[in-house]
This record gives structure tokens, sequence and C-alpha cells, in this order.
């Protein structure tokens, strides 16, 4: 058993944190087993983690973000999105045929994603096999709880990433035959999007979905182009989630519907008898795709919340920044749409970057007992004129924190070094 004494901050619920000073929080193997006013006579003698004004929280999870496109952060920002993928991204993708590059791009990527306090992730890779399989294997190797998708496209995509709709699916199938198994990194199905991929392809994912129960992630209704285009492609749905729900796509396994800014009402319904996530990425929503989620209405409808660095149309992996962000981005769409919308809480953005996000994989993403002890200790954003509580300094950390205030990374109970 180990003792970590001080500040503990976590979300109890969507809306409310909750926040302990001077308090005792217990590991036993990696797991939380409980938190304490005072030390427990039965574990006196513990080694115990002396906090100081440090607080320990949940680490982050990215529900939606691409492996292959971090040498892009920061890059061609001002483009929008079907410019953007075509000038910029797919040319970049296409280089992961060379596995020295694949290699190189995805430690460096893993050790940035880690850096930034996320231990959990639901990842796109590219259509390489080879080169999304190694990434999957260093988040196995890693501990890092992951969903990873071998992306498919076979239609109106560049020579370079176009795949034939059976070699695709064979492809595939190969992927998550291989990593079936796997304990912490799993594979996910991944078409890329409705406008790169045909009905059959579509139909045949929903089959090995069903054979190998395994989910799903894509984007879905992520801009008006790409809605309009969905349902003219697919002109027997009457929108972009119910092509996904015919194809079979929603029934093996976690469902991760990214960006989700402009969802009709049958969209929302589809998504919740699912019981999938919506993935906000507050960053690449404000530089590529220019529009905002209907957050609090959203998670009013029932439909669990996460948020995503959606690296690189997003330019950080930092998910506590992301959160900061879904605040300011509501209160922005509230006021220029107020009808039906809201600002969200602090509180709220806070549990989708960490509980609400986390229940995908399991017990992770709190620190209440039972959870796993994926934590991470920050610090260092106080000032010497003013004192902060426990609460405060989560805040100040998510607008304005930086990876040095992370001091300790902790998974399953392991100091991360
Ligand atoms: N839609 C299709 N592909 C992509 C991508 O790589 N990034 C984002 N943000 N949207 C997409
Ligand atoms: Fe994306």
């Amino acid at each position: 058993m180990e003792l970590y004494h001080g500040s503990i901050v976590f979300s109890r619920t969507t809306e409310e944190l909750a926040s302990y000073t001077d308090s005792y929080l217990a590991v036993d193997n990696g797991t939380v087993e409980g938190i304490y006013p005072t030390l427990p006579e039965s574990l006196r003698g513990a080694e115990i983690t002396e906090l100081g004004g440090d607080v320990l929280i949940p680490a982050f999870s990215d529900l939606h973000v691409h492996a292959p496109q971090y040498p892009q952060r920061g890059l061609a920002m001002d483009e929008l999105l079907p410019q953007w993928l075509a000038l910029h991204t797919f040319p970049l993708e296409a280089r992961f045929s060379d596995m020295d590059y694949a290699r190189a791009v995805y430690d460096a990527f893993l050790d940035d994603l880690v850096e930034h306090g996320t231990l959990h992730a639901v990842v796109f890779g590219t259509i390489h096999t080879e080169a999304t399989g190694y990434l999957l294997e260093r988040m196995e190797a890693r501990g890092l709880d992951a969903y990873v998708g071998k992306v498919n496209m076979d239609c109106d995509s560049p020579a370079s990433l176009l795949e034939t709709t059976a070699g695709s699916l064979r492809a595939t199938e190969d992927f998550l035959a291989r990593y079936a198994a796997n304990r912490f990194a799993k594979p996910i199905l991944t078409p890329r999007f409705a406008p790169t991929c045909s009905r059959e392809l579509l139909f045949g994912l929903g089959a090995l979905g069903q054979k190998y129960g395994v989910g799903m992630q894509t984007h879905v209704v992520e801009s008006l182009w790409e809605a309009a285009e969905a349902v003219r492609r697919f002109p027997d749905c009457s929108c972009d989630t119910e092509i996904y729900e015919r194809a079979g796509l929603l029934d093996g396994g976690p469902v991760v519907a990214a960006h989700f800014i402009f969802p009709s009402e049958e969209d929302i319904r589809i998504l919740r008898r699912h019981g999938g996530w919506a993935v906000q990425c507050p960053d690449a929503t404000v530089s590529i795709i220019a529009g905002i989620m209907p957050t609090a209405a959203l998670g009013d409808a029932g439909i669990p919340l996460a948020l995503g660095s959606d690296l690189a149309a997003g330019h950080s992996a930092g998910i506590y920044s992301q959160a900061a962000r879904a605040v300011q981005l509501s209160k922005i769409k509230s006021f220029y749409e107020p009808e039906g919308n809201r600002a969200i809480s602090f509180a709220r953005a806070f549990s989708m970057a960490t509980k609400q996000s986390g229940a995908l994989f399991g017990r992770v993403g709190s620190l209440e007992p039972g959870y796993r002890f994926d934590a991470l200790r920050i610090g260092g954003l106080e000032d010497s004129f003013e004192s902060l509580t426990p609460a405060e300094i989560v805040e100040r950390f998510c607008y304005a924190g930086e990876t040095k205030h992370i001091r300790a990374r902790y998974l399953a109970g392991k100091e991360l070094t």
C-alpha cells in the first residue's frame, strides 16, 4: 500500500468537482483503495508521498487524435478542412509507407502525449497496417490504454492513400485478428469519414466489427460540407450517423464520434441509442473546422462527452487546455446562438477531460476507490501573494498551465520517469 498526503481533485459527477485537502489517498496494487481525512491505524507504516502544495488529479484521456499528423502541428492553420486535407494532411499521411519515418514520428508522438499527462487515447493511424501496428504495439508495451485504428479510405482520395475495397477489408481483418487479445492497446474500426468510404466498405467493416467484437471511431457531422456530402452519397440515410448504424458499425464495441458539431435530432437519437461518445476538439474546431459543438445540449440529451486534441487540426497534445477552450467556446456559442445553447461550467469540461472520457476504457479518469491510479501531480501555479484552493489550482492549470506544471505522472500506481 502507498499513501499520498495533501490535496486531491477529481470529478464526482459531470457537474461537480470533489476536492480534498490534508487527506490521505491510499493506493493498493495500482488501484485507489480509499481517501481518508486522517491516517488510518491500519496504514501506519505505509510509505507516504508528501504532496506539499501540489494537487493530485486523474490523468487525461484524449478521445480523438491523429498520431501521423504530429509533424504538422501548428502548421497550415490558415486552411479550412477540405484544402487542409488535400494540400497538407494527405501528402503527410502518404509518407507512412516508410517504416523508418513512421517509427520516428510515433515514438515522438507518444512521448509528447505522456509529457502532456494523457495516458489513455483513441487514435487514428493511417491506411498503412504495418505503421499503425507499430503505434499500437508501442502503446501496448508502455501500458497505455488505447484504441488504435488502421484508417480505411477507398474512394475520392489521392492515389497514394487510395485502397481497393477488398484490400482495405482484408488488411483490416488481419489487423483486428493480430491485436484482438491485447491487454491495453486494442484495435478499433476507423473509416476515415463518409466522403472517402464506399457503401461496400462500410458494410464490410460492420461485419468485421460484429465478428471480432470491436467498435468504431470516425468523423461525424464535423462540418456543414461533410454532413451534406454524407447524405448526398448515402441518400437512403437521413443523417450522417445513420450510415454507420445501417452498416452495423455501432454495435461491436465503443463508438467514438469525433466533432459532432452539426448533429440533427436523428444523429443525436442514434448516437444515444448506441451509447456512443461525442468528442469535442476545441482547437481543431477553431482552426480548420470553424463550427462549435452544442456541448450543453448534447450533455442534456444524455450523450457521454469527451475531449480530443485532434492533432494536427489541433496544435497541442494538452487535453487540459482543451478543457479550458471547451468552456470558452460554449460561451461564444451561447452568445451568438442563445436558443438551445448555454455556457458549460469548468467542472463539466474537466469531467469531459477525465471521468466521462475515461469511462470508455474502464475504471480510469477518477480517483475514487476502485479506479486505477492513473494520476498527475500538478503544481507551481500559485503566486506568492495569493493562495488558491485545490480546485482553483486545477482550473488555472487548464487555462494557463504548461507541461512543466505536471510534476509527476503515475500509471497503474507506478511513477513514470
Ligand atoms: N476529416 C477527415 N479526415 C480528417 C482529419 O484528418 N482531421 C480532421 N479534423 N477531420 C477529418
Ligand atoms: Fe480528426
